[in-house]
């Protein structure tokens, strides 16, 4: 039988696991997420209110603007490059890199120097960027991979991108640590499933490794692995980093797993390929590959933090100056992006530095890793 001959990805999946047995947790989320023929991302855009979720950038402009303003500073850190890659990783619509592209081109010389690179898995949403960003095609490439970027200084943004890379689930068990993943059980319904191989005991930090029976600890080799080039790419070359996402700044005993579909959380497991899958990201492994490879890591600071240190209270207060009509509306948005008990504390920033480059606004040298 081939691929195409599925008329789901659950029956693709069912099929392998007869075949091949249970499958990995990141396994299963590779292939929900980024599938050829039914992933996630290859098949729609899930964004908006007719959509699964919202993004930061999706809620206001304002959000862009201030990380514009924060490109266009780091540029002037650098000692404005005649020639820079200014890079996002899964951009979504490009409506953050139009708020950024907009914002920061206001500085002289910015724009000339700037080459736009787009690392996106999706097909849908690279036509949606090709279209949102039309007045910007002339500096715009999409590459697939982070390692064909080109050598030279990188001013890099990625929002709600590292959420969505595959993890690893490690379950204790009675005799050890264990592989969770997902299998069939007889009526063909996917279940979760514990993987047959050798005790994981020396992949989990050794302040975790007592704890009781069951318990779930998460991993993620493939955002360690970005964060490691990341690191390497600005050591050798120069430039900054900055990750946004939602997680902790350690490793967190408990299970993050969750789906998404229609605003609401849902089944990982009912409807595969159709839901957003996501995991928390935890920071202090990314900064710890990062800093492995030659990076410079500062932070991660709540995002409301972050978005107040950069300024966007006034930049509020300025388009309700211009548009009094929308005041509750721009009021509503911020408190959505910066309020605690909204996205302002759960969401973090963190910022990957060449190691020569001072503190990056709007890290206070003090606030660098390395130093604590
Ligand atoms: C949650 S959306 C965030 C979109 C956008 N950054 C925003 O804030 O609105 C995740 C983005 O990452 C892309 N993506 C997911 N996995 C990817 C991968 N392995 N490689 C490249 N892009 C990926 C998706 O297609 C989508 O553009």
């Amino acid at each position: 039988m081939t691929e195409n001959q599925f008329e789901t990805l659950k029956d693709k999946i069912r099929q392998r696991i007869s075949g091949e047995g249970s499958l990995s947790v990141e396994a299963y989320m590779e292939l929900c997420l980024t599938d050829p023929d039914f992933g996630y991302y290859v098949t729609r855009d899930p964004l908006g209110k007719p959509g699964d979720f919202i993004t930061a950038p999706e809620i206001s402009q304002m959000f862009g603007e201030v990380i514009g303003a924060w490109c266009a500073h780091m540029w002037v850190e650098l000692g404005q490059p005649s020639e820079f890659a200014l890079v996002e990783p899964g951009p979504g619509r490009g409506t953050l890199m139009n708020d950024v592209l907009r914002t920061a081109n206001l500085l002289p010389g910015f724009q000339e120097a700037a080459r736009v690179f787009l690392i996106e898995a999706s097909p849908v949403l690279q036509v949606q960027q090709k279209s949102r960003l039309e007045a910007f095609a002339d500096h715009i490439e999409w590459r697939d991979e982070f390692s064909t970027l080109p050598a030279m200084p990188m001013i890099m943004i990625a929002n709600e991108f590292v959420d969505a890379l595959p993890i690893r689930q490690l379950q204790r068990s009675a005799t050890g640590w264990a592989e969770r993943g997902v299998g069939i059980d007889d009526d063909g319904k996917l279940t979760w499933a514990t993987l047959d191989g050798p005790d994981l005991e020396p992949l989990v930090p050794p302040s975790l490794r007592k704890l009781g029976e069951n318990t779930i600890i998460e991993i993620s080799p493939q955002r360690n692995g970005v964060a490691a080039m990341i690191g390497q790419h600005l050591n050798q070359h120069a430039g900054a980093a900055l990750i946004i996402d939602y997680g902790y700044d350690s490793v967190m005993p408990g299970n993050s797993f969750q789906a998404v579909k229609s605003h609401e959380f849902a089944d990982p497991l009912e409807d595969p390929g159709n839901a957003d899958l996501t995991a928390h990201v935890d920071f202090s492994s990314m900064a710890k590959a990062a800093s492995a490879a030659g990076g410079k890591v500062w932070g991660p600071l709540p995002q409301g933090t972050f978005l107040q240190e950069l300024g966007i209270t006034p930049r509020a207060d300025q388009i309700m100056a211009a548009n009094p009509d929308r005041k509750e509306r721009i009021g509503r948005d911020l408190a959505r992006l910066t309020a605690s008990d909204q996205m302002g504390m759960l969401f973090k920033a963190m910022v990957i530095a060449s190691p020569n480059l001072p503190s990056p606004a709007p890290f206070p040298p003090a606030e660098n890793r390395d130093s604590e």
